[in-house]
């Protein structure tokens, strides 16, 4: 990938993610500290980073964009969080740590994702406050936080989460399959990089083709991580790998078998990169982060 800028964004999520975080009463440390032991156990942040790049793609101020990419970061911690629940995955390690519910209890660490989500929406609904005299950049702003609402909410991952538990164990269709993956995975995929795109003022046509490479890379990103679950390396991953045979879950490896899963994977990576061919060089923060992740290790 163009690692430089990657490193780039990613620097500038990992420097400010918990300046933005409400701070709380001490009454409340419990919680806050839960929160941070997540946020802070690493992660790779493609998804604020997406958002980020997407930004500048789009010609807008990145610095500008940071409240959106750390609020997408704190949602998708959240998710990760609840995912690992006993009653959700039942998972013990996530990002090569403990996971939250093990280290500080179910009921502080239910509390710590929803303490999350909700930051979310604080950080970004404070940003709108100081756009109340720029009725341009206060529309791309509201854009970005819809499109982040939607992406996290019963018509994107909690469609999938929902669906993806109520499939464990059963028979599933490959219709079911994506569903299942679009929602739980692509959804804040395609909201990271229309989110970018609002607040960098995306014409309309460049909107679509992000949209469309976001689809194509989103579901790319599920196929992946259902792979690296049979065939990644735990220490390197910082998740345990093997599990979702073992629950049943609704798999391309489980539906499709190993070839045809990485055939999957690549074809929805070269489309991903086809759409935004038309840019040439312009795009190729987007293209080499498409073919980084389709042969990521974690
Ligand atoms: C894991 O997401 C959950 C999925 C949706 C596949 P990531 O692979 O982005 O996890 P981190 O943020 O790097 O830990
Ligand atoms: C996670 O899917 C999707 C969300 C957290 C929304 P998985 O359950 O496959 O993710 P991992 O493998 O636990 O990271
Ligand atoms: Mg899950
Ligand atoms: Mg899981
Ligand atoms: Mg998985």
């Amino acid at each position: 990938m163009n690692n430089n800028d990657y490193l780039m964004y990613k620097k500038m999520v990992d420097e400010h993610l918990l300046d933005f975080l409400p701070k709380v009463d001490y009454k409340s440390v419990a919680v806050y500290d839960a929160m941070v032991y997540s946020l802070s156990a690493g992660g790779k942040r493609i998804r604020p980073v997406l958002l980020l790049a997407a930004c500048d793609f789009c010609g807008g101020d990145v610095k500008g964009a940071l409240p959106y990419a750390c609020a997408l970061e704190y949602i998708h911690t959240y998710s990760l969080i609840h995912d690992d629940l006993p009653a959700m995955d039942d998972d013990e390690l996530r990002r090569g740590m403990a996971t939250n519910h093990k280290v500080f209890g179910e009921a502080t660490a239910i509390l710590a994702g929803d303490g999350l989500l909700s930051s979310a929406f604080e950080v970004m609904s404070k940003d709108l406050l100081l756009y109340f005299d720029d009725a341009n950049m206060l529309k791309s702003k509201i854009r970005a936080m819809y499109e982040i609402s939607k992406g996290c909410g019963c018509r994107g991952m909690i469609a999938g989460q929902i669906a993806d538990i109520e499939a464990e164990g059963k028979q599933c269709s490959k219709e079911l399959l994506d569903y299942i993956h679009v929602n739980k995975t692509a959804s804040l995929v395609i909201a990271a990089v229309k989110a970018g795109a609002h607040l960098g003022g995306a014409d309309k046509e460049t909107l679509l083709n992000l949209t469309d490479y976001a689809e194509n890379l989103g579901l790319a990103f599920q196929v992946a991580d259902d792979i690296l679950d049979i065939y990644g390396n735990e220490a390197e991953m910082g998740k345990k790998t093997g599990v979702d045979a073992e629950k049943g879950k609704p798999t391309y490896p489980a539906l499709y078998g190993l070839d045809q899963s990485k055939a999957k994977l690549n074809e929805l990576t070269e489309t991903a990169i086809e759409i935004l061919s038309p840019y040439y060089d312009n795009a190729e923060f987007f293209t080499d982060i498409a073919k980084e992740l389709a042969k990521r290790v974690k």
